[in-house]
């Protein structure tokens, strides 16, 4: 007797203690972050991860009583290790979504991880069109390349640059701006007369600047990704471009707020389009700019901070909508059609293509107190992807 009632007391203690630990696990919901916090893009790591944290410790780590937990992983921008993390991530730890994602190459190599395991995929800081086609459990929380050059390509004209000379970075969001920003600058009435394309990894301006200047083009339209604005805008000035009568113009990755201050006044003047500056001029942005430098000693949020937090809210309003019961499909419809004021303006997310609709703005880079900014001048309003449009 007194043997049965010590197995049962056994048996009844370890069932408890299992189904503890179940309750335990059901409780946590896991997100993966995957982000090149070493390598060339490690300010794109760094900015993204920086912004998921301020939204994590702005609203809780609680949410529809569960415990988010956030794992980082480091992919140093190799598609193959991100991919290699990714199915980790989901196979071993069981994240119920997957995020971050520094650069296109990433992006595609995870989606089809998403799609089989039907987690979802949220897209903080990669921006080639199509790559929200690549699963249907993709959702994006940056931004496009067509979505931001269109809108460059017919502000060119009207102010006096017809002819013009690209050079971007040779992939897959470089050529989506060579492509837009070519076509609809045609398209207003401008020439192209040369379209350059240089190497992701390293690479050298030099030799395609030199080009640029025998060209001698009103304007070089550049896209580069964040982080590598630096050098180009140095041997912009070193090979004298500026002197030579040839403006910048590009996407707004080249004059990055994170790096913008090191570039010093050769940066004055630049004009770009995208879809945040700092200096964007709204309470929601004030304080998100202000929380975002003081959790990190004075860091200077940029596009990439902004896509992390943004990305961040989508989980956890869609963790809300579902009270925290839905797995990959419930929580894809929760995220669609989200609508919500983002440090960068008025967002919404397109249920149709998952992609994020957006104002692009125009600006110029001047100085104020000393410090340089994106100032903002035009708006437009509400851009969806011209690059689902088309098909
Ligand atoms: C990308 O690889 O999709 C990418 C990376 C950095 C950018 C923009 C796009 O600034």
């Amino acid at each position: 007797m007194q043997k049965r009632t010590f197995l049962q007391t056994v048996a009844t203690v370890g069932l408890l203690g299992a189904s503890g630990l179940a309750l335990a696990q059901d409780n946590v919901f896991k997100i993966g972050l995957i982000l090149p916090m070493t390598g060339q893009q490690a300010t794109t790591g760094r900015q993204v991860e920086a912004g998921v944290r301020l939204w994590m410790a702005q609203n809780g780590d609680t949410v529809a009583g569960k415990k988010v937990q956030l794992i980082v992983k480091d992919d140093g921008s190799v598609p193959a290790n991100t991919r290699r993390l990714a199915q980790e991530l989901v196979v071993n730890d069981k994240v119920n979504v997957l995020a971050g994602m520094g650069i296109t190459p990433s992006a595609l190599a995870v989606a089809p991880i998403a799609t089989q395991s039907k987690t979802p995929l949220i897209v903080m800081a990669a921006a080639t069109s199509s790559i929200t086609e690549a699963s249907p459990y993709i959702v994006r929380s940056s931004f496009t390349l067509p979505q931001v050059s269109v809108a460059l390509a017919d502000w060119a004209p009207k102010n006096g640059i017809k002819n013009v000379v690209t050079l971007v970075s040779d992939y897959g969001p470089g050529l989506d701006a060579e492509k837009f920003f070519k076509e609809r600058f045609q398209f207003d009435g401008g020439k192209v007369s040369e379209s350059l394309r240089v190497p992701l990894m390293n690479p050298d301006f030099a030799p395609f600047l030199q080009k640029v200047r025998d060209a001698k083009p009103d304007a070089l339209f550049v896209f580069v990704p964040s982080g590598a604005g630096a050098a180009l805008m140095k041997q912009f000035a070193e090979r004298g471009m500026d002197k030579a009568g040839i403006r910048l113009i590009g996407t707004g990755d080249v004059t990055d707020d994170d790096l913008l201050n090191d570039m010093g006044d050769t940066a004055l003047g630049v004009v770009t389009s995208h879809h945040y500056s700092v200096d964007h001029n709204s309470p929601a942005n004030k304080k998100f700019l202000e929380a975002f430098m003081k959790a990190n000693k004075n860091l200077r949020p940029n596009f990439m901070a902004v896509g992390g937090y943004d990305g961040t809210r989508l989980v956890y309003e869609a963790l809300k909508k579902t009270a925290g019961k839905g797995g990959g499909d419930a929580l894809m419809a929760a995220m669609k059609g989200q609508i919500f004021e983002s440090p960068r303006g008025p967002v919404f997310i397109d249920a149709q293509t998952r992609d994020i609709v957006q104002n692009v703005y125009l600006r110029k880079v001047e100085k104020k107190n000393g410090q340089l900014y994106n100032v903002e001048f035009d708006v437009i309003k509400d851009v969806k992807d011209p690059g689902k449009a088309k098909q």
